[in-house]
């Protein structure tokens, strides 16, 4: 019996169980591709939480339990008794009785910390504010396909410092390779959320211009994200100057790919330029998420498997 493993940060797993899931994600998406049936997740039921918004992962996370041939279900805030108090510890004991696998997009990580805590079954981060980290595995995947192994590689991160800044981070650490952060003053890396990264992957620039000279991908983000509402007034004054734009674009290396997690917002963090030009990659990116996410719940719930 395998014991428990949640990903509820990308540091959670090892460069080498990355590179498993990476080698994995191509397998399985081959054979989606080729319209080969694979249910390795027959009668496996994930639950899916939502305190938060959300498109592409609720999406990807559902549809691609169907193709496992498991099935899904949906749980928010506002129809279930999560919104109403009920304690988090108490959810995740009558939750995870009744299911074999969950995910979680809600506000602070210690959230679905003390869920994992209490869980009898693996825990997925779907976005804490804090994190990302599915986010960054159909990011770096997508790297791979493009372009080949990252490791030692540059990403410029423009704009805030957040949950995907936080967990491109934490992923240089892991996988061996450096992010240039440049973000407005006011909205710095919080070094908490960054701990045990070496100094050595990732360098802070004032100008966004600078993060981006000669880098391998750039990448951008929401001035602001979900739960920071009240904050857009000032940070569409702050972040004015930290737009990803063809100028950015031109001083980074020649064969530099574009990503955003979406949702976009064409003239704040990039201009449309960028992203609906030939360097942009964000709907192989979106894509990826399923395929990603398929090989995470194979793993978690399954172990390894040897990959054809
Ligand atoms: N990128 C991402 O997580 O998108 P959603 O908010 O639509 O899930
Ligand atoms: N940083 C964004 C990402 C959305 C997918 C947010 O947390 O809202």
């Amino acid at each position: 019996m395998m014991s428990i493993r949640h990903f509820l940060q990308f540091k959670d797993f090892s460069r080498e169980e990355h590179q498993y899931l990476f080698d994995r994600s191509r397998w399985i998406k081959n054979q989606f591709k080729s319209y080969q049936q694979y249910w390795p997740l027959t009668d496996r039921t994930l639950v899916m939480i939502f305190e938060k918004a959300s498109t592409r992962t609720r999406l990807s996370f559902e549809a691609g339990m169907h193709q496992l041939g498991g099935s899904a279900i949906y749980l928010n805030t506002r129809d279930s008794q999560l919104g109403r108090g009920e304690p988090v510890e108490d959810a995740a004991q009558v939750i995870s009785r009744m299911s074999d696998l969950v995910m979680i997009r809600t506000f602070e990580q210690d959230i679905i910390e003390r869920f994992a805590a209490n869980s009898r079954v693996p825990v997925i981060n779907g976005l804490t504010n804090e994190y990302h980290p599915c986010q960054i595995l159909a990011d770096i995947f997508t790297y791979i396909e493009h372009r080949g192994c990252i490791q030692g590689k540059t990403v410029a991160w423009v704009g805030d410092a957040n949950n995907m800044c936080n967990t491109w981070l934490q992923a240089a650490q892991v996988l061996d390779f450096k992010v240039h952060v440049s973000t407005p003053p006011g909205y710095e890396l919080n070094p908490e959320l960054i701990a045990g990264v070496d100094p050595a992957h990732y360098a802070v620039f004032a100008d966004p211009m600078d993060a981006c000279r000669g880098a391998d991908l750039v990448t951008t983000d929401v001035w602001t994200s979900m739960g920071f509402e009240a904050e857009n007034e000032a940070r569409i004054k702050a972040f004015a100057d930290w737009c990803v734009d063809g100028d950015m674009m031109r001083v980074a290396h020649p064969e530099a790919v574009f990503m955003h997690c979406l949702p976009a917002h064409r003239g704040e963090e990039v201009t449309a330029e960028v992203i609906d030009g030939p360097q942009s990659v964000v709907w192989d990116e979106a894509e990826n998420r399923l395929h990603v996410q398929k090989a995470l719940m194979e793993y978690l719930l399954l172990g390894r498997l040897e990959t054809k």
